[in-house]
């Protein structure tokens, strides 16, 4: 059997994140990917990226509503490899920091932390709030990686699709995925007989 990923989406900005993600499991098929978006990420893709959430949802082998609290991935007996939150907003990095699993998306990460699972958190927001920064603690001393999507360019990207790319290979590093989505960094050319 696959193994199963769970894949939240939230209300921060750049959906175009979890979209390449999504897209990108799809390709490498090493997975069964289990969506669950929040209310605000429904208005997050219709406002930054012109697609409907079914647009998004289609993107995935399984689509959980987020009010169904009693659906599979809300329960630790429901093997996953892990949880990544992407993109993930202050308020549901708040939420997860503090135990408060008011929806299936937060609970999803709840059960990964009690589990001690793979919780990878692309938190977007800038600049940081002293809260923000306390919850980020929070949820590292807690097990959590905090991923932001920042930009690198070892690699020279050369369009956003490299840089998205480069994120998404950011996040399937975590859970030990093989990708090919961006040129790994193999230390600087030097001119031959350069002194090291
Ligand atoms: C277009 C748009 C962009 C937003 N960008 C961010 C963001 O980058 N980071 C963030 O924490 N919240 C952002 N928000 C606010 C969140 O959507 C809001 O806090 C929401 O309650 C988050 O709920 P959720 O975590 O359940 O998705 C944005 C809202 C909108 C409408």
């Amino acid at each position: 059997m696959r193994d199963r990923l769970v894949v939240g989406v939230t209300g921060a900005s750049a959906p175009h994140l979890a979209i390449h993600l999504l897209t990108s499991l799809r390709q490498i098929d090493a997975v069964e990917t289990h969506l669950v978006m929040s209310r605000a990420a429904h208005r997050t893709v219709e406002l930054e990226t012109g697609l409907r959430p079914a647009d998004v949802a289609a993107l995935a082998d399984v689509c959980h509503q987020r009010g169904d609290i009693a659906d599979s991935i809300a329960s630790g007996s429901f093997r996953t490899a892990g949880m990544v939150v992407v993109p993930c907003s202050m308020k549901t990095l708040a939420g997860i920091a503090h135990g408060y699993s008011d929806d299936l998306l937060t609970r999803a990460a709840d059960v990964c932390l009690k589990e001690r699972r793979r919780l990878v958190l692309v938190t977007r927001e800038t600049p940081l709030s002293l809260v923000h920064l306390r919850n980020m603690t929070a949820v590292t001393e807690a097990g959590a990686v905090v991923l932001p999507p920042v930009p690198a360019f070892y690699h020279q990207p050369e369009s956003v699709d490299d840089l998205l790319a480069h994120l998404t290979g950011k996040v399937l590093d975590q859970f030990g995925i093989d990708h090919d989505l961006f040129p790994r960094w193999q230390g600087a050319r030097r001119e031959p007989g350069a002194a090291r």
